[in-house]
């Protein structure tokens, strides 16, 4: 697996914001195909590595290649178009707008026409919209959430409208999804359709980076898993060899964390 080209590959990466090093040179590398979460203590840097991930920040030091291709310096609709897509740790939908409705936007970011073919209703134009519509409904289809599609987001229980976030980000068509804490708010049942939805999306060829709490879940579902704290890799191996391993036991992981869902 390590000779093959990584799908993602950071080197030495930082992240400073005034006098805090959010990222203070991270390495690692994931492959596709693995679901690979990233743990640690809240202040870790974990979500600033997705924000620097798909460019809404740019770092101060370091590289990211993705499939090979340098991503620092890129804006984030560029990196969305060779195929990164995220969630947000806060809920970001659209609560007056339909489930379908706001996962479209989720794929306007792959819109190749231009404003003025969209303002004459070219027949690229509708085609492409017929194309969007499509992507939607299989992430829709995907997340279990087909029968929802015309009702409003905000009349969804919680569980769901985190799930039309995923959706939305499906509907882009990456081949790495960042979901950032999915499973935060969420009760047990919801956890486990979580856990069946993100190896779902595993099998039909999407590449997961996964920042999570639910030790259950990460243990559970994770090929690999990547520690920081204080913005440095504390440690990355198999779910076995996280949980061995004493420095995250006494970083993060504590001793008392039960790892059956
Ligand atoms: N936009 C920002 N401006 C200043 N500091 C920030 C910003 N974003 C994150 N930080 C700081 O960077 C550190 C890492 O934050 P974050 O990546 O959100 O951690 P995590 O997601 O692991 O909880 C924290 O100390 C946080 O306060
Ligand atoms: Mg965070």
């Amino acid at each position: 697996m390590t000779k093959a080209t990584p799908l993602l590959a950071i080197e030495a990466l930082e992240q400073s914001f005034g006098g805090v090093m959010a990222l203070a040179g991270v390495s690692f590398q994931t492959h596709e195909n693995l679901i690979h979460a990233v743990i640690g203590p809240n202040g870790a840097g974990k979500t600033t590595l997705f924000n620097v991930l798909c460019g809404f920040y740019q770092p101060t030091a370091g590289s990211l290649r993705f499939n090979s291709q340098e991503l620092r310096g890129l804006p984030p609709h560029r990196i969305a178009a060779l195929g990164i897509a995220r969630t947000f740790q806060n809920l970001q939908l659209f609560f007056n707008m339909t489930v379908l409705e706001n996962v479209m936007v989720g794929c306007h970011l792959r819109a190749r026409v231009g404003l003025l073919a969209a303002a004459l209703r070219l027949p690229k134009v509708r085609r492409e919209e017929r194309q969007l519509r499509e992507w939607s409904s299989e992430a829709l289809e995907l997340c279990e959430l087909a029968d929802h599609a015309e009702q409003p987001a905000g009349a969804l229980p919680y569980g769901l409208m985190k799930r039309v976030e995923i959706a939305r980000a499906l509907a882009a068509k990456p081949r790495l999804l960042l979901l950032d804490e999915p499973a935060a708010g969420l009760n047990d049942t919801e956890t486990l359709a979580l856990r069946d939805l993100i190896m779902r999306i595993r099998t039909s060829g999407v590449t997961v980076l996964l920042v999570e709490h639910h030790m259950p879940l990460v243990m559970s579902v994770s090929d690999r898993l990547l520690v920081l704290d204080y913005g440095s890799v504390l440690a990355e191996g198999t779910p076995a060899e996280i949980q061995a391993n004493p420095q995250v036991i006494a970083a993060y992981l504590g001793g008392a964390v039960q790892y059956a869902v």
